[in-house]
């Protein structure tokens, strides 16, 4: 057995610290290339380029329901059987068992949903910050970056705001990748939140409100409607899809200003570039590293690479967010940049559902912030702040700042 240490080793420290490198390299010289998971223990394949990412994720080759995985492959990748309660949403699905859960909630996740959220976010980023600004400093991520978001999608689900905090918990298990291969927490954490999930669907049932998850349990399509444990993954998929992601949206967002005071300059002397601002943070650094997985059925030639049947592979949207062949100088934060056609929300069927609810949150947030709280700046050199570890997300552990 080799003992030499991987060419590319993405669960090394220093990619934790900075991934960046490590990504340009794959994309230079092998960007479709076969790794190995240590947190798994098992084989993953990364696509790394800007164009090829967008033709994967557009490639009805690669699939994502796992019931048409074999045995083996369920064993070797999914460990957790606790959470099959709650993975039966869209993001595991295909075509067209995919198009007919999507568009049942399409039909109650409106953009006129989200554009009636903007004063509510506008009062709740002002309760925060009211929160904030006796206080002289604060960790940026847990007074600000956290609540907003799980605020936001929990009153649009109508769950009650004194169970927001049990999320925070339950989804920070579910993204961080189980330490020495103990999956005791996950399981932990499914049983709770299915439990959870379970009584709060049943007191909706009986007592339907005005909010989305009313809204969701009387979506017809075609004569159609979502089975007991479809919904209760709906609103698991909601919840979890729309919390840490946009709060390392807010939070990556706001390093990147502060790393770069000339841009945070121009924005706040000209509030009305917060749109393109916004696709920046987005594409600089984005807050889904990785896209969540596919599989090929048969044996794939995908990239100049033969793709074995049945193995795991991901495109790393941070890698091809910053692929110069796509994006001049990418390691330039131009919150002017145009075109900016990033994909951090993915591509293909599967783009993100909560994209535009996403934004509004980042746009209305972000000029507040840096109105109302003009000396923003970080409390810790810049250096010593820590990246969270995972394959899906990046995003800080903390963000301390002082003001
Ligand atoms: C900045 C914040 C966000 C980012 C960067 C983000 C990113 C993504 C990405 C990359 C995907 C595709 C994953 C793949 O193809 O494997 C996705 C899918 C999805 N996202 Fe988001 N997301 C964000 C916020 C939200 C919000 C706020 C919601 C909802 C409240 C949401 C709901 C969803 C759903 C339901 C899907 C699955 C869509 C499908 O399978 O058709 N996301 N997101």
């Amino acid at each position: 057995m080799s003992t030499s240490a991987p060419r590319f080793d993405l669960w090394s420290e220093e990619a934790r610290i900075d991934p960046l490198p490590i990504l340009a390299r794959m994309r230079r010289e092998a960007p479709v290339i076969r790794l190995f998971n240590p947190h798994q223990g098992a084989p993953v394949w990364f696509v790394t380029r800007y164009k090829e990412a967008v033709e994967f994720l557009r490639d009805p080759r690669f699939i994502k329901d796992k019931d048409k995985l074999s045995a083996q492959t369920r064993r070797l990748y999914f460990r957790v059987n606790e959470l099959s309660h709650l993975d039966q949403h869209m993001i595991n699905a295909d075509p067209p068992a995919h198009t007919r859960l999507r568009s049942l909630v399409a039909k109650a996740f409106t953009p006129r949903r989200v554009d009636d959220l903007r004063p509510r976010i506008t009062t709740i980023v002002n309760r925060l910050l009211d929160g904030m600004q006796d206080k002289g400093s604060v960790d940026l991520l847990e007074a600000f970056a956290m609540p907003l978001p799980v605020t936001v999608i929990a009153e649009l689900l109508g769950i009650p705001s004194e169970d927001h905090g049990r999320f925070r918990e339950w989804v920070n298990i579910l993204f961080t990748p189980p330490v020495g291969g103990d999956f005791e927490p996950l399981r932990r954490m499914a049983r709770e939140f299915q439990g959870y999930l379970q009584e709060f669907l049943a007191r909706r049932r009986a007592h339907p409100r005005e909010d989305l998850t009313s809204a969701l349990i009387a979506a017809e399509e075609q004569g159609d409607q979502l089975s007991g444990a479809e919904l209760m993954s709906m609103v698991f998929l909601l919840l979890i899809a729309g919390y840490e992601t946009t709060a390392h949206l807010l939070g990556n967002g706001v390093w990147a200003l502060l790393r770069h005071p000339e841009q945070k300059e121009l924005l706040r002397t000209n509030p009305w570039l917060i749109d393109s601002a916004v696709d920046e943070m987005l594409r600089y650094r984005g807050p889904v590293k990785n896209t969540t997985t596919r599989f090929p059925l048969q044996e794939t030639e995908f990239g100049g690479q033969l793709i074995p049947a049945q193995e795991m592979v991901v495109a790393s949207l941070l890698s091809a967010d910053n692929d110069a062949e796509q994006f001049p100088e990418p390691e330039r934060f131009d919150i002017t940049r145009t075109p900016n056609r990033h994909i951090a929300f993915g591509a293909g069927v599967h783009f993100c559902l909560g994209g535009p609810l996403a934004k509004v949150e980042a746009v209305l947030a972000i000029p507040l912030l840096l109105e109302r709280l003009p000396q923003l700046r970080f409390a810790v050199d810049p250096a010593t702040l820590r990246w969270r570890t995972g394959i899906l997300l990046h995003g800080l552990e903390q963000l301390p700042v002082a003001f």
